[in-house]
C-alpha cells in the first residue's frame, strides 16, 4: 500500500510539473512522432489488481487427517483408523463435540437466540460403537460405523427445544432450519447434505446435520456457492460404498 501511495504521489507531482512547463499551444504543435512527456514518463511499478486479492489456500488444512477440521468423510473416505476417537471432546447440552466446534456451536446458538430462534444439539459425537448401534441398514440415511462424520466430533444434528420435525426433512422449512441454512456458515458450520446433492454426498437431504469446517472454509464455500466438500476439494462423488 505504501508503494502504491508513493507511486500515485510521484505521478501527481509529475503531472503538475508538466502542466506548468508545457502551455497548451506547445503541446498542439509537437509532431506526432515525438513522444510527449506523458508517454515518456516512467510507468509506476504498481502491482496488478488481481495480485492484491489473496487466493484461498485449499491446502491450509489436511482433508485426510481425522484431527483436521477439513477432514472429508464419505462412503469412499472412511475414518482412519476406523475406530478413531477425538482427544478433546467437551460436553454440550445434548451431546459432545470437539472443543473448537463446541465453542462455535454455543456462539451460534446464542446468536440465533438473540434473533428469537432456539436451537439445541440433538446428537453430536457418536463413537464407532454408537454408530454401530444406530445403523439400521439404509445407506441413504445413516452412515456405516467408521464412515460417519459424527465420529469426528465435528458434527451436530440440530433440533428445536420442542423436538418438532426432529431429524425429519420438515425441519428445513421451520424457522430454525431456515435460520441455520442462511446463517450457519458465519459460525463455521456447513449444511453437509443438501437436497440437490444426494448424488455427490450419498445421503438424502439432512437440513439438521451441520458439519464444522471453520469460518474460513465456510465463508469461502458460501462466497463461491460450492455446497459440498467433495466438489470444493475436487473429490469424486460418493453415492455408494465401494
Ligand atoms: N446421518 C449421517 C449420514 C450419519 O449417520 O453420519
Ligand atoms: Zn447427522
Amino acid at each position: 500500500m505504501v508503494v502504491v501511495i508513493a507511486a500515485i504521489a510521484i505521478g501527481a507531482a509529475s503531472s503538475a510539473g508538466t502542466d506548468e512547463a508545457l502551455p497548451a499551444a506547445s503541446v498542439s504543435e509537437t509532431p506526432s512522432a515525438t513522444p510527449t512527456p506523458e508517454e515518456t514518463r516512467p510507468t509506476p511499478d504498481v502491482p496488478a489488481e488481481p495480485a492484491l486479492v489473496p487466493s484461498f489456500d485449499k491446502s491450509a488444512h489436511s482433508i485426510d487427517d481425522p484431527n483436521s477440521i477439513w477432514l472429508v468423510v464419505n462412503k469412499l473416505r472412511p475414518l482412519n483408523p476406523a475406530d478413531y476417537a477425538p482427544a478433546d471432546l467437551v460436553s454440550l447440552p445434548g451431546g459432545q463435540m470437539r472443543a473448537e466446534p463446541a465453542a462455535a456451536f454455543t456462539v451460534m446458538a446464542d446468536a440465533a437466540a438473540a434473533q428469537g430462534v432456539s436451537i439445541i444439539a440433538a446428537s453430536a459425537y457418536r463413537s464407532f460403537a454408537e454408530q454401530t448401534a444406530i445403523y439400521a441398514g439404509d445407506d441413504n440415511l445413516t452412515a456405516r460405523p467408521g464412515y460417519s462424520e459424527h465420529q469426528t466430533g465435528l458434527t451436530v444434528d440440530i433440533a428445536t427445544p420442542t423436538g418438532e420435525c426432529r431429524i425429519y426433512q420438515c425441519f428445513g422449512d421451520m424457522a430454525e432450519g431456515v435460520w441455520l441454512r442462511d446463517n450457519a456458515w458465519q459460525y463455521g458450520f456447513l449444511l453437509r447434505y443438501p437436497a440437490d446433492k444426494t448424488a455427490v454426498t450419498g445421503y438424502d437431504f439432512e437440513p439438521w446435520h451441520f458439519r464444522y469446517i471453520g469460518v474460513d472454509l465456510a465463508t469461502e464455500m458460501h462466497n463461491t456457492g460450492i455446497t459440498t466438500l467433495e466438489e470444493f476439494f475436487g473429490l469424486p462423488p460418493a453415492p455408494v460404498y465401494p
